[in-house]
């Protein structure tokens, strides 16, 4: 059922924990699955993520997509960041069963919302940046494989 990435990044998840003062942070949820995301961001000068951690409660597929969203974010900038969409999260696990495609977006919602902080915070706008969610199920629309 689950691709190998999968089960690896379930397992064995990369960049579990927090940034103390972080750039951003975010915290994300789905009401309805009741599961939590919160991502921490540390972006340089040039506003390049230098660091991503993550916090998850929830299921396997959305442990294993926080991590993978982290790894993906890691070294760019926060206008290529915007590209770590749910789709490119899922491609990066070889796919998920489709009752588990929500789960992905919970990572791309707490990407945008760390970065959505990040912007906030230093008075900044990233464009092609929407105002987070705070409950994905809201906004529901999201791209399948
Ligand atoms: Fe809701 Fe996975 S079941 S995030």
């Amino acid at each position: 059922m689950y691709s190998d990435k999968v089960m690896d990044h379930f397992s064995n998840p990369r960049n579990v924990g927090e940034i103390e003062e972080p750039s951003g942070v975010g915290t994300v949820g789905n009401a309805k699955c009741g599961d939590i995301m919160r991502m921490y961001l540390d972006i340089d000068d040039q506003g390049v993520i230098r660091e991503a951690k993550f916090k998850t409660f929830g299921c396997g597929a959305a442990i294993a997509t926080s991590s993978m969203a982290t790894e993906l974010v890691k070294g760019k900038t926060v206008q290529e960041a915007l590209e770590v969409t749910n789709k490119a999260v899922m491609e990066a696990l070889d796919g998920l069963p489709p009752v588990k495609v929500h789960c992905s977006l919970l990572a791309e919602e707490a990407i945008h919302a760390a970065l959505w902080d990040y912007a906030r915070k230093n008075g900044i706008v990233i464009e092609g940046l929407q105002e987070p969610v705070e409950d994905i199920e809201e906004s529901a629309e999201y791209d399948s494989l």
